[in-house]
């Protein structure tokens, strides 16, 4: 028999069905609960409710515990390749060999834009916000590819899934171009997909652009670290955003539109112009101060899930120091970094709270080493965690249970009433 709990409203019981994961806490099933007893949960922010089933992610906050289709992130950052985890993510297995290369084939084969999709740039000001580019030429890809975006099929689907994976390090780094002011600089299929990257960003028409081991790594392992991470605000956005069958690349762009806020992926932006902001090691206490008085929060800080250490962050540290090694860089943030880092985690405040540094803490530091702007630091969490949302998008398509999302509300609103026409009023 099915594992139930019982909730009792005035007289009456309602059986919930306890359904059980794999892993991680039951869920009370209360599908029925409205049409059973005219009573809707209440959970804004969803701090207790699980939105889908889902095979992909699996988070354990309070151990600090992420892994990917069962694999834990420290493995797949220290192991893999990005291409690799877009794999897994995607089909649920790591790849043999043999699928790995015709992955990378088709990954390879969609990696340029349409020539069209260049001028389309030209319409945003060089002072756009790269993440203001990224959310319009995302959901613009529907008007280019229009022959892969019929959702019930699946051969669609997986067509758009990897034209999304493949295009997001071409328009990314075309955003990037632009607010520069220089040339785009077209993909290379023979180089890795994070060395391609790299080369589209930084190389330029005067000399040759020589790539760099060590960054290429630490790029392809920053794409690693932020693939996906279960239904967090932006990931839920997209499948929302699909649920009602829109097109897959107006969803990424939802997603990107979520993901571009300080709660969220921004926080990497964010975190960096807070270490500016402090500037130096004497000048922490008067911030934690002002953190502790509420006046702002500590960027980089805290974590919805994760009340112990986010596991991303230690990689990140780790990566950090490993580029500004090779770089040959002493940057002064660094030291306020670590500082600040040490005192938030024996400050009350902070330990009564369970905040931890999370991944933002550590990224930024480490990206503008290798030579990217503040504003490019979200594109770039974009760019990542577009494998994970069109994962998270089609599995909600498999999914033979897929309903439209539509929450409901605890309305407090005022109940009916008659129009008063105007000079009636006040
Ligand atoms: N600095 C100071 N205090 C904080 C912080 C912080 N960064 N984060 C949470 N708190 C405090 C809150 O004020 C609250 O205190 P109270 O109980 O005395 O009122 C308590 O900790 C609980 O905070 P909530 O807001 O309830 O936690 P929630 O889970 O809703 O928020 C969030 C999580 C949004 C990430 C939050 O910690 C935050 O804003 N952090 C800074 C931004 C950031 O780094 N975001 C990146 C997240 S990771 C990512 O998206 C990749």
């Amino acid at each position: 028999m099915t594992d139930k709990a019982t909730l009792t409203i005035g007289d009456k019981n309602y059986d919930l069905p306890i359904l059980k994961g794999s892993t991680g806490p039951d869920v009370l099933d209360v599908r029925k609960l409205y049409a059973d007893s005219d009573h809707f949960t209440f959970d804004p922010g969803f701090t207790s409710t699980a939105s889908c089933e889902s095979k992909i992610t699996y988070i354990d906050g309070d151990a600090g515990i992420l892994l990917h289709r069962g694999y834990p992130i420290d493995q797949l950052a220290e192991k893999s390749s990005f291409l690799e985890v877009c794999h897994l993510l995607l089909n649920g297995e790591l790849p043999t060999a043999e699928e790995f290369t015709k992955f990378e084939r088709n990954i390879t084969y969609h990696t340029m834009l349409h020539a069209q999709f260049d001028s389309f740039f030209q319409g945003f000001r060089r002072d756009a916000h790269p993440m203001a580019v990224m959310t319009g030429a995302v959901g613009a890809l529907s008007a280019f590819y229009a022959d892969s975006l019929n959702v019930d099929d699946p051969k669609q689907r997986e067509i758009s899934a990897h034209r999304l994976i493949a295009k997001m390090p071409t328009i990314a780094a075309r955003a990037f171009q632009y607010s520069q002011g220089r040339p785009f600089v077209t993909p290379r299929n023979e180089l890795s997909y994070s060395e391609n990257f790299l080369r589209m960003c930084f190389s330029v028409p005067a000399e040759d652009w020589v790539p760099n081991p060590v960054l290429t790594r630490a790029m392809d392992r920053i794409f690693i670290l932020h693939a996906d991470h279960e239904q967090n605000a932006s990931t839920s956005t997209v499948r929302l955003a699909g649920s009602s069958g829109a097109h897959p690349f107006a969803c990424i762009a939802a997603g990107i539109a979520c993901l571009w806020g300080p709660s969220h992926g921004g926080a990497n932006q964010e975190a960096l112009e807070m270490l500016e902001e402090i500037g130096s090691v004497e000048n922490i206490p008067a911030y934690v101060q002002g953190v502790k008085d509420r006046k702002y929060k500590l960027m980089g800080f805290g974590h919805r899930v994760y009340k112990n250490f986010d596991p991303r962050a230690k990689v990140m540290q780790k990566t950090c120091y490993e580029v500004l090694e090779q770089l040959g860089v002493n940057d002064p943030l660094l030291k306020v970094a670590m500082e600040l880092e040490k005192v938030a985690l024996s400050d009350q405040y902070f330990i009564d709270r369970k905040l931890y540094p999370n991944i933002d803490f550590y990224s930024g530091i480490t990206l503008r080493a290798m030579g990217f702007p503040k504003e490019m630091f979200t594109v770039l969490f974009a760019l990542a965690r577009t494998v994970g949302w069109i994962s998270q998008w089609k599995e909600m398509f498999e999914d033979p249970s897929r309903k439209i999302g539509r929450p409901r509300q605890l309305y407090t609103g005022a109940t009916q009433r008659d129009y008063v026409t105007v000079e009636k009023r006040g």
